[in-house]
């Protein structure tokens, strides 16, 4: 951030309208992780985001909006079950699959004829979408395949020198990735596991939501591979056998996820394995947490931070 900026939070915010208007790239805060947030009507803008993250073209970005009164500005034929989703859990962590209207980027859906949506829950850069007026395009602010960003400082330090601002919003209360419900088959699906719990979701569509994704947009990306840190991360069904593992293991290692509860995990669990980094750990142990509510969302991203890639 310049040394001029204003410090207090209503000038920092005008301060990351005026540059997201002039087509700079800001960090932003969100519940979920902290964005990479560019004007999505703004191709170079856009395109921005791409060489800071070091992300693919043609992997598609979420557009976050201000209400879901501008739903239909980015989206055609939205079918039922997408508003009465929006209506229950937006502002949230949850981001709909639509077709998308005609004029949406083919840089912001990759291509594709899909468009990935949500209104974020954060005071902060509702603030912001709400001054902008316009939807703002916008990945995990983390270099492509490594830990998610939770603090401004974790923002900072991973893509501080390449970003306009980071417009700090304090800790991400939820700490986990979006939801991401597929609304454009027949019966909605469940492409990414996230801050706002399937069960939930799945009671407010009456039980009619699939739990996986079967069709060909699973969203790219979703690589298996993924939210990796550096050190080592072996996934362990329980704290007693991850206090063995760990004793018996030759190298600096660490426990993460015993005596914590779901939210408190998920809240926590990026921070953890980018501290391990920074601390020079060599191999987390990481208790699984059961599978129900955010537990699914913890167990995939622990389960992608622990495979290798070739
Ligand atoms: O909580 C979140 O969703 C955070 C905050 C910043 O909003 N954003 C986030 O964005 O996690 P990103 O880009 O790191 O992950 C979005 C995922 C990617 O796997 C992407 O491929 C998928 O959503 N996605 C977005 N639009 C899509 C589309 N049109 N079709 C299929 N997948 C899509
Ligand atoms: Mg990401």
């Amino acid at each position: 951030m310049p040394a001029s900026a204003p410090s207090d939070v209503e000038a920092q915010i005008d301060l990351a309208v005026d540059l997201l208007r002039r087509g700079q790239v800001v960090g932003l805060p969100t519940e979920t992780v902290y964005g990479l947030a560019a004007d999505a009507t703004n191709e170079e803008a856009v395109g921005a985001i791409f060489a800071i993250k070091g992300r693919p073209l043609g992997h598609p970005l979420i557009v976050h909006l201000g209400g879901i009164d501008q739903l239909d500005q980015w989206a055609v034929d939205i079918p039922d079950c997408a508003y009465t989703l929006a209506d229950r859990c937006w502002p949230g962590p949850l981001t709909l699959l639509l077709p998308r209207a005609a004029h949406v980027l083919d840089i912001v859906t990759g291509g594709r004829d899909t468009v990935g949506i949500r209104v974020p829950a954060h005071a902060v850069t509702q603030a912001v979408l709400s001054r902008f007026g316009r939807g703002l395009a916008a990945p995990s602010a983390n270099r492509f395949g490594r830990v998610s960003p939770t603090t401004a400082d974790h923002v900072r330090a991973d893509l501080g020198a390449d970003v306009a601002m980071v417009l700090d919003g304090g800790d991400c209360a939820v700490g986990v990735e979006s939801t991401i419900i597929d609304c454009t088959t027949p019966v909605p699906q469940v492409l990414r596991p996230g801050g706002i719990a399937i069960e939930d979701l799945d009671d407010i569509l009456c039980g009619n939501l699939h739990p996986t994704s079967t069709g060909p947009r699973r969203a790219p990306g979703m690589l298996a591979s993924h939210y990796a840190p550096r050190c080592q991360v072996i996934v362990v069904p329980d704290a007693a056998t991850a206090q063995v593992a760990a004793s018996t293991d030759r190298r600096r290692s660490r426990v993460i996820g015993t005596d914590v509860g779901a939210a408190d995990y998920a809240r926590s669990l990026y921070s953890w394995l980018r501290a391990a980094d920074h601390d020079g750990i060599e191999v987390v142990f990481a208790v699984q947490p059961a599978a129900s509510g955010l537990g699914f969302a913890i167990r995939d991203r622990i389960a992608r931070a622990a495979t290798v890639a070739d």
